[in-house]
C-alpha cells in the first residue's frame, strides 16, 4: 500500500478569524511545517514495528505468548509481585498499540521500508560531549543553527525531518497511540510513568544524531538548556532571536512573549510577575527579590533531585499499567517530569491568542489539536506542538541530563525489573537511508553507551545541591506542629479553585518501617482534570491555611506538586490523575517523623477546575 506522506499546506485553512472550534478540517495537521511532499511504501504487515511495552496481565498467564525479549520474564514477575499491584509485563505490538489518524498523515510516523534492526550500542566510542547553550562558542552556535537548518530543509516524508521528529512528539504524547482505535478514551502515552525519562532520552539521541550526521560532524551533542544554573535561568539567545530576514531556525514565535529575557520560575505555573534575568545579579543593586526567585529555583531543583526524588519510583515515575490506563485511570509522574520539566514547557509556550487577537484560529496559528479544535497553548506549551519548538530539545537534554546526574554524580540506581529494562521501542536512524531501529531502555542507561555524554564541568559545581530550606511555620523545639484550622475536613469529592486553599487534618502516618526500605509515599489518587488546560496544585504537611498560599520549594513543609503539561483528548472530557510524593524527608525536617497524623494542605495554582474524588492518604 502506498500512503503519501504529507500534503503539502495550502491555502484550506478555514478564512475567517475563529472558527467554530468543533469543526473537523480537512487539510492535515502539519500546517506550517510542509514544505515539499514525496511518497512513501509501507512495508507491509510484517512483524517488525512490534513495541515492546510493560503490561500487566493476570498472573497465571505468566508465561503464555512471551518469548525472546521477556526470557527472564516469569522469574522477574514473581519476584515483583509484592512490589505493587502491577507485577508484571507483557508484550504490545501495533495491534494492540496502534497510531491513529484519521488524515493518514502525520502525526504517525511514516512505515519502514525495511526490517527493524536492534540497536547495538557505542559501547567505549563517547564522541559526543552535551554543553551548556548558554556557553557555546559562536561556532559552536552557527553549527547547531546550520544543522537543525538542514533537518528543517528534509521534505517532511522523510522520518528524520524537524516535522516528522515533531510528528512523533505529537503521536506518542497527544493520544494518536491507542490500546484500540475503538477506545478513544485509552490512549498510550510516554509520559506519566517511568517510561518517560527513557523514551525521551531515546528520542533526543536520535534526533541529535541526525543532526550530526546532517553536518557530517560525529561529535556534534545537543546542547542544553541548563536551567538549574543560575546563569542559564533564561530562555538562551540563540533561540529567541529571529535573525536577519527570520534566517534563525532555532527561532519560534509561538512562545510567551512575556517571559523573554526573564528569569524563569521552575516551579510556578501562574508566572506573574516575572523579573528580567540578569547575567550577573550579584553586582547589581536592588536583588534581594531576585536572589530570592534565584533560590527558590535551586531549591525546586534540589527538591526535584534529592529530596523527593529519592528512588527510581519517586523520581522517574511508577509503573506504567496497561489494564489501569484502559480504565482511564494512570500512574504516577516521577519528580524528573512533574516538576522543573512541565513548568519550563509551560512558560516557555504561548499560553492564548497572539497579541491582538480575541481567539485562536488557523490564521493565527492556533493549533489543531486530534480532537479538531483549535487550542492557543502552542508551542512548547502543549504535548501535541511541543516537538515543534526546537528548544524542546535542548530542555528535554537539560532533563536527560538531570537523570543522568541523578545516575551518577549522585549514584541512584534506576528500577531493576526486567519489564522495565526490556520494555523497547522503535526509532528511526539515518535520515539518507532511514532505518527502524528498536532501543531497550537497558540500552540507555548509561548514556556512554549511546556515544554521548555531558561535559564534566558543568556537574562540578552544582548549585542546588546544597540547598538549605527555611521553615515556613515557626515551630519551636521538638517540631511542634501548629494548630490545624477550626474548619471541618472537607468532604470528598472536591473541586479545586485556584488559591482556594483546602486543607486535610488528622492524615494518618503509617510507622516508617525498620530499616527503611522504601519511603513513605503522601497519595492523592482520582485527580480529575481537563488536559486542554493548565493544571496545578501543590502539597504541604502541617502548615495552617492562613500561610499555605506562601508554600513553595524553598520550605521544609513542601511535599511536590500535582502538574500537567495541556494536551488534548478526543471527544472531550476529563482525565484521571494521581501524585505520589516521597516524604520521609519532610516528616523528618518539620518534626513528625514519629507522629501519628499531619495535616495535608492542597493549594490550587490554577484556574482550570480540578477535581479530587478522594482525599490524600500516607502510605509506606
Ligand atoms: Cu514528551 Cu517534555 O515532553
Amino acid at each position: 500500500m502506498a500512503s503519501s506522506c504529507i500534503r503539502p499546506l495550502t491555502t484550506s485553512t478555514p478564512p475567517s478569524a475563529c472558527p467554530p472550534s468543533n469543526k473537523k478540517p480537512t487539510t492535515n495537521l502539519a500546517r506550517r511545517h510542509a514544505t515539499s511532499s514525496c511518497r512513501a511504501t509501507a512495508a507491509g504487515d510484517d512483524d517488525s514495528r512490534l513495541l515492546w511495552l510493560p503490561r500487566r496481565d493476570v498472573l497465571t498467564g505468566v508465561a503464555a505468548g512471551l518469548t525472546g525479549y521477556y526470557p527472564n520474564l516469569a522469574a522477574a514477575a514473581l519476584a515483583t509481585t509484592t512490589m505493587d499491584s502491577c507485577p508484571r509485563g507483557d508484550k504490545v505490538n501495533d495491534k494492540v498499540v496502534e497510531c491513529t489518524d484519521p488524515n493518514k498523515g502525520f502525526p504517525c510516523p511514516p512505515s519502514p521500508s525495511s526490517p527493524t534492526v536492534d540497536f547495538s550500542g557505542h559501547v567505549t566510542r563517547v564522541t559526543r560531549v552535551r554543553r551548556p547553550v548558554h556557553l557555546l562558542s559562536l561556532e559552536y552556535q552557527e553549527k547547531y543553527k546550520e544543522a537543525v537548518r538542514k533537518m528543517k530543509a528534509l521534505p517532511s516524508c522523510n522520518p528524520l525531518s524537524f516535522t516528522a521528529q515533531a510528528a512523533i512528539h505529537q503521536a506518542y504524547c497527544d493520544g494518536h497511540y491507542r490500546y484500540s482505535p475503538e477506545k478513544t478514551n485509552a490512549p498510550f502515552d510516554v509520559h506519566n510513568s517511568w517510561i518517560f525519562a527513557p523514551w525521551h532520552r531515546m528520542y533526543i539521541y536520535f534526533y541529535e544524531k541526525a543532526l550530526g550526521d546532517l553536518i557530517g560532524d560525529d561529535t556534534f551533542a545537543l546542547p542544553y538548556w541548563n536551567w538549574d544554573s543560575p546563569a542559564g535561568m533564561t530562555i538562551p539567545a540563540i533561540f529567541t532571536n529571529p535573525g536577519e530576514d527570520n534566517t534563525n531556525p532555532l527561532y519560534d514565535r509561538e512562545r510567551n512573549q512575556d517571559h523573554l529575557n526573564k528569569l524563569v520560575q521552575l516551579d510556578r505555573n501562574d508566572q506573574s510577575d516575572p523579573i528580567p534575568f540578569n547575567n550577573n545579579s550579584k553586582s547589581s543593586s536592588n536583588d534581594a527579590k531576585y536572589e530570592a526567585e534565584v533560590f527558590r529555583n535551586l531549591c525546586l531543583v534540589y527538591q526535584q533531585q534529592i529530596r523527593l526524588g529519592k528512588d527510581a519510583r519517586a523520581f522517574l515515575g511508577e509503573k506504567l499499567c496497561v489494564e489501569k490506563v484502559v480504565q482511564d485511570t494512570t500512574n504516577s509522574q516521577g519528580t524528573l517530569e512533574s516538576l522543573a520539566h512541565t513548568a519550563m514547557h509551560i512558560w516557555t509556550g504561548r499560553s492564548g491568542p497572539p497579541p491582538g487577537a480575541a481567539c485562536c484560529s488557523g490564521d493565527n496559528d492556533g493549533f489543531l489539536d486530534h480532537a479538531g479544535a483549535f487550542s492557543c497553548k502552542n508551542d512548547m506549551g502543549f504535548l501535541g506542538t511541543a516537538g515543534r519548538d526546537p528548544i524542546f530539545y535542548s530542555h528535554h537534554a537539560n532533563v536527560d541530563r538531570m537523570w543522568h546526574i541523578w545516575s551518577t554524580v549522585q549514584g541512584n540506581k534506576g528500577f531493576d525489573d526486567d519489564t522495565w529494562l526490556d520494555a523497547s521501542f522503535d526509532f528511526y536512524d539515518n535520515y539518507d537511508k532511514p532505518q527502524l531501529v528498536r532501543v531497550k531502555f537497558r540500552d540507555v542507561l548509561d548514556t556512554r553507551n549511546l556515544g554521548y555524554t555531558y561535559d564534566a564541568e558543568s556537574e562540578k559545581d552544582l548549585p542546588w545541591m546544597k540547598c538549605e530550606l527555611k521553615s515556613l511555620v515557626p515551630r519551636g523545639g521538638g517540631g511542634r506542629r501548629p494548630p490545624p484550622s477550626p474548619e471541618k475536613n472537607p468532604v470528598f469529592p472536591v473541586t479545586l479553585r485556584k488559591n482556594e486553599v483546602v486543607e486535610v487534618a488528622g492524615v494518618t502516618v503509617p510507622a516508617a518501617r525498620r530499616p527503611a526500605r522504601r519511603q513513605r509515599l503522601l497519595v492523592i489518587e482520582g485527580i480529575e482534570y481537563d488536559p486542554t488546560a493548565e493544571n496545578k496544585f501543590d502539597v504541604a504537611i502541617n502548615v495552617p491555611r492562613g500561610d499555605a498560599l506562601k508554600v513553595g520549594p524553598q520550605y521544609t513543609e513542601y511535599a511536590g506538586c500535582f502538574a500537567v503539561v495541556p494536551s488534548s483528548k478526543e471527544g472531550g472530557g476529563t482525565l484521571k490523575g494521581k501524585v505520589a510524593l516521597c516524604i520521609d524527608d519532610v516528616l523528618e525536617d518539620i518534626g513528625a517523623a514519629g507522629a501519628s497524623t499531619v495535616d495535608v494542605v492542597i493549594v490550587p495554582r490554577t484556574e482550570a477546575n480540578i477535581k479530587l474524588n478522594v482525599g490524600p492518604m500516607i502510605k509506606d
